[in-house]
C-alpha cells in the first residue's frame, strides 16, 4: 500500500505515538482531577503538551493552549465564542466546512458574512480584506494552508490588517501545523485552531485552540472543570474555562510524543522532504495527457498537496481505481471544502487528491506517477 493521504489524516507516523499512547493508557490517572500520583502524572503529561504545542506554534502562554477533540471543535469554539448576531465576519471562499458551517449557522442567527471569492487557481486577493470591511467587522476567519490546494495564505499580512482595524484574527492552521512555520505571535493571531492527528503527528481526537493573551472567548461547553466545583458558573480561567470535562490525556500523551519527535528532527527538514515529494510528484504528472492540476502548483510557498483530474473521469472513479489496482491511497470528491472546488470548476467531477509525508519514498511518487500515466492511456 502506497498512503497519499496525509492531509486527511497523518497515517505514517513515528513509532513512538503510539508508545506514548500504550504507556500513557498503562501508567496516567485522570488529568486535573485530584492528586494521586496517577493523576498527578496525566496533569504533567497535559501540561507538557500544552508547552511543547505553545512553542512550536509561537503561543504567548502555554496556559491559554486549551485542548479538544479536533480543530472542528476548536473552531466552533473560536467563531462562537467570539461572534454573535450583528456582527460582521470575513472569510474565505477556501475554507473547509469546520470554519463555513459554524459561519452559517451564526448568520442564520443575525451575524453578517462575507465570503471572499477565490481565484480559478483558488487565491484570495489579499487586497480583498480591505474592500470587505464595515463599521460593525468583528474579525477575520482564514486557513493558512488549503487542503485542496496546498496554497498558503499570507496570514503575517492579514493579521497586521486584523490589527490596524482593531479586529479578531482567527486562523486555522489544521493544515499547516508541523509543516509550515506557525507563529501566533508573529501573525497576531486572536486564535489559533489546531488538530493533532495531521503535521503534528498526533492521535485521532486531539486538536485543540491557543487563545492570546487580551482574547476571551464565551465557552461552547460547560461542565466539570475540576476546579471552583460549587460555583454554578464555568470557570473562566484558561486552561479550563474552554476545556469542560476529562481530557483526552491518553490522545495528548501521543501528541505530545508527535511535537516532540517533530521538534528534534527539524520541522523544517520534515518539510523540505515532504515538498521534494510533492514537487516530484508534479513534475511527474504536469507533462501527462488529459491531467488538470489545480491551484498554485508553482507558489514559493506551499503544502505538500496536490489536487488533479484525469480528463473529465469522475474523481471518485480515479481514487478508487488507484486504491484498488495500484494499492495507492488518495482522497476524492470535495474535501469538506465545497466553495473552492465551485472556484477551481470541480464542483461535479470533484477532484483528486494526493498529500505527502516526510514518511513517504520517492519509489512510492514514482509509482503514483506511473499509475496516473497508466490511468491516463486508458482514457
Ligand atoms: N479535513 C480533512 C481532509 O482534508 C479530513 O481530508
Amino acid at each position: 500500500m502506497i498512503y497519499l493521504d496525509s492531509a486527511a489524516t497523518s497515517f505514517l507516523k513515528p513509532p513512538c505515538v503510539a508508545q506514548a499512547v500504550f504507556e500513557a493508557m498503562n501508567t496516567l490517572g485522570s488529568p486535573g482531577r485530584g492528586a494521586h500520583p496517577l493523576t498527578l502524572a496525566a496533569s504533567r503529561t497535559v501540561w507538557e503538551c500544552r508547552e511543547a504545542v505553545a512553542q512550536l506554534l509561537g503561543a504567548a502562554d502555554p496556559a491559554r493552549v486549551c485542548f479538544t477533540p479536533n480543530s472542528t471543535a476548536a473552531l466552533n469554539t473560536a467563531i462562537c465564542g467570539l461572534f454573535g448576531p450583528g456582527d460582521h465576519v470575513i472569510t474565505t471562499a477556501v475554507e473547509h466546512n469546520s470554519v463555513l458551517r459554524p459561519l452559517y449557522r451564526l448568520e442564520e442567527r443575525g451575524l453578517e458574512l462575507t465570503i471572499l471569492p477565490a481565484d480559478a487557481r483558488g487565491m484570495i486577493c489579499c487586497e480583498d480584506f480591505a474592500r470587505a470591511l464595515r463599521p460593525n467587522t468583528r474579525g477575520v476567519v482564514c486557513n493558512h494552508a488549503s487542503n485542496v490546494t496546498g496554497n498558503v495564505l499570507d496570514v503575517e499580512r492579514i493579521g497586521a490588517f486584523c490589527r490596524e482595524h482593531g479586529v479578531y484574527f482567527v486562523v486555522d492552521v489544521s493544515q499547516s501545523a508541523g509543516v509550515l512555520e506557525v507563529n501566533q505571535q508573529a501573525m497576531g493571531a486572536s486564535v489559533v485552531c489546531f488538530t493533532g492527528h495531521k503535521g503534528l503527528l498526533g492521535p485521532q481526537g486531539t486538536g485543540g485552540l491557543c487563545v492570546a493573551p487580551n482574547v476571551t472567548l464565551r465557552p461552547l461547553v460547560v461542565g466539570g472543570s475540576g476546579v471552583h466545583s460549587y460555583d454554578r458558573r464555568h470557570p473562566a480561567q484558561l486552561p479550563e474555562g474552554l476545556e469542560a470535562g476529562t481530557l483526552n490525556a491518553h490522545g495528548l500523551a501521543g501528541l505530545l510524543a508527535g511535537v516532540r519527535y517533530i521538534q528534534e528532527q527539524g520541522r523544517e527538514e520534515l518539510y523540505h522532504r515532504e515538498m521534494e515529494l510533492s514537487s516530484a510528484f508534479i513534475q511527474g504528472v504536469r507533462k501527462v495527457r488529459g491531467v488538470t492540476l489545480y491551484g498554485d502548483v508553482d507558489a514559493p510557498e506551499r503544502t505538500a498537496v496536490v489536487s488533479f483530474n484525469l480528463g473529465e473521469e469522475d474523481a471518485g472513479v480515479v481514487a478508487d481505481v488507484l486504491a484498488q489496482e495500484f494499492g495507492i491511497c488518495t482522497r476524492a470528491g470535495a474535501h469538506c471544502a465545497p466553495l473552492i472546488h465551485e472556484a477551481l470548476g470541480t464542483s461535479r467531477q470533484g477532484a483528486v487528491r494526493v498529500s505527502f509525508s516526510h514518511m513517504n519514498t520517492m519509489e512510492e511518487v514514482k509509482r503514483a506517477v506511473e499509475a496516473v500515466e497508466e490511468l491516463a492511456r486508458r482514457l
